[in-house]
């Protein structure tokens, strides 16, 4: 499934080669369960040095790495709100997640991004709601960033693949 550089897989971000991979991180930046936990053990124990560094991260900011031991060259680490039922700034800081990604890399060079559904796992997110957000901030960055040329959104199963699918097909 592809519109204008945006697609779909299922698997496991860590193997991917492409510029960056976004983590879905926590506040201090030091690592945690799920996507994080897989990242910072594909990428290695210098990756929890480099970020002691990074003085943590704002919940809707992004900061880059190095990708360490990964495939991909970045890793742009981003805290997604956790769902308190959606009247507490959840969308905007979710978008914010997405917009600040996409810049942070774009600045840096990168011409490939892979997302995944950021909040969508303990964080609880409803997934419906979280990839129609993620669809229109990667189309408005590829739309935007004439260096930009690919954006991958990434599931870990095929429940969420099909969940973003069904938003990448209503958003074409
Ligand atoms: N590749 C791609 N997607 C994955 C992978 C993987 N290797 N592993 C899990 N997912 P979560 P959050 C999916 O909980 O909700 C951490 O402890 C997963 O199935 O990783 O933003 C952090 O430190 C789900 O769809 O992130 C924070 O404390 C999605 O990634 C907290 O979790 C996000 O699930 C962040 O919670």
């Amino acid at each position: 499934m592809n519109a204008k550089g945006l697609s779909v897989w299922v698997g496991d971000i860590t193997t991917l080669d492409v510029d960056a991979i976004v983590n879905a991180a926590n506040n201090s930046l030091l690592g945690g369960g799920g996507v994080d936990g897989a990242i910072h053990r594909a990428a290695g124990p210098a990756l929890l040095e480099y970020c002691r560094t990074l003085g943590g991260c704002d919940t809707g900011d992004a900061k880059m790495s190095p990708g360490f031991d990964l495939p991909a060259r970045w890793i742009i680490h981003t805290v997604g709100p956790v769902w308190h039922g959606g009247l507490s700034g959840e969308p905007e800081l979710l978008h914010a997640c997405y917009a600040r990604s996409c810049q942070l890399g774009v600045d840096a060079g990168a011409r490939s991004i892979a997302f995944p559904a950021i909040s969508c796992g303990v964080y609880g997110y409803p997934p419906a709601a979280a990839a129609r957000i993620a669809v229109d901030e990667c189309l408005r960055a590829l739309r935007n960033f004439g260096t930009l040329e690919t954006v991958r959104l990434v599931a870990f199963d095929e429940t969420m693949g099909n969940v973003l699918k069904k938003a990448l097909a209503e958003s074409c």
